[in-house]
C-alpha cells in the first residue's frame, strides 16, 4: 500500500515509515522542513514536504492509506495543541475523504475517549483536541482505526502488546514507539481493524495474535 505518515519525522513517524517499508509498502513520509527529507530520500523513502498548518492536499497523490502521527508536542501552548491535534488532524480526515483515501489511521492517546473525569488539568486540553478528531473520524464513511497508545517510551520494542476496545488496568503502564509502530504497520491492511478504537499498551501478547483476535 502507498501509506502517507502524517508526522513522519517524528519519534513515531521515522519508526514507522521504515518498518512500513520493510513490510513492503511504499511509505510517503509527510515533513515540513527541507533539512528532514535527505533521512528519507537516503533509505529510498518517498517524501513530501507539507505543513498541517497550509494547504496539504498534494501530499494525497496517489495514497491508499492515511496515518495521522503528528502531535504538537507536550510543551506547547492550548493553541498550538488544537492547532495540529485538533483542528489539523480533522483536516487530515477531511482530505482523506476529498482524495478518495479509504484507510485511515489515527494515532490518538490512551484516555482521550475516556471519561473526562479520568483527565488531569494539565492534560485537559490535549484530550479535548484528540477527543474531538477522533470523533470527527468516527463520523465518516473511512476504513478508520483509532488507535491509542498509553505513555511512550524510547526502549526498545517487545512485539508483545495488549490491544483491545477497553484495557481494565492503565496504571503506571507504558507502550513503546516501536511497538506502536509495529502495531500499525500490522494493522495497515488489516480489515478486522476497521471502525475500531484500540486501547494500546505492553502486554503478553504477540502483535500478530493481539490483531487476529480483535472481534
Ligand atoms: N507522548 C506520549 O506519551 C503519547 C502518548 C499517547 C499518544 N501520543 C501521541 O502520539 C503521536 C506521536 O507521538 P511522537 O512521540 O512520535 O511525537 P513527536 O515526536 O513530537 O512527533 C510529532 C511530529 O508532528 C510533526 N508536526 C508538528 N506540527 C506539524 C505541522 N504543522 N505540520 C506537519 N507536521 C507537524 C512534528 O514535526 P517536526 O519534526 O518538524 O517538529 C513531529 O515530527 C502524537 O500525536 C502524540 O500526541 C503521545
Amino acid at each position: 500500500m502507498n501509506v502517507l505518515v502524517i508526522g513522519a519525522n517524528g519519534q513515531i513517524g521515522t519508526r514507522l515509515v521504515r518498518k512500513l517499508k520493510e513490510a513492503g509498502h511504499d511509505p510517503k513520509a509527510m515533513v515540513r522542513k527541507e533539512e528532514q527529507i535527505s533521512q528519507f530520500k537516503n533509505e529510498g523513502i518517498d517524501t513530501v514536504l507539507a505543513d498541517l498548518e497550509e494547504d496539504f492536499s498534494h501530499a494525497y497523490n496517489g495514497v491508499d492509506a492515511v496515518v495521522f502521527t503528528a502531535g504538537s508536542g507536550g510543551d506547547t501552548p492550548k493553541s498550538q495543541t488544537q492547532m495540529i491535534d485538533r483542528d489539523g488532524a480533522i483536516k487530515a480526515i477531511d482530505e482523506a475523504e476529498k482524495a478518495g483515501v479509504n484507510r485511515f489511521v489515527m494515532v490518538s492517546a490512551l484516555k482521550a475517549n475516556r471519561d473526562e473525569d479520568s483527565w488531569s488539568e494539565a492534560m485537559q486540553h490535549y484530550y479535548e483536541a484528540k477527543s474531538a478528531a477522533d470523533d470527527h473520524l468516527r463520523n465518516t464513511d473511512l476504513d478508520f482505526t483509532v488507535l491509542m497508545p498509553g505513555r511512550l517510551t524510547n526502549e526498545p520494542g517487545t512485539g508483545k502488546v495488549e490491544l483491545s476496545e477497553y484495557i481494565e488496568d492503565i496504571e503506571g503502564r507504558n507502550i513503546t514507539r516501536d511497538d506502536v509502530a509495529a502495531v500499525i504497520t500490522e494493522m495497515i491492511d488489516s480489515p478486522v481493524t476497521f471502525g475500531k478504537s484500540l486501547e494500546l499498551l505492553q502486554g503478553e501478547t504477540s502483535i500478530k495474535e493481539a490483531i487476529s483476535g480483535i472481534s
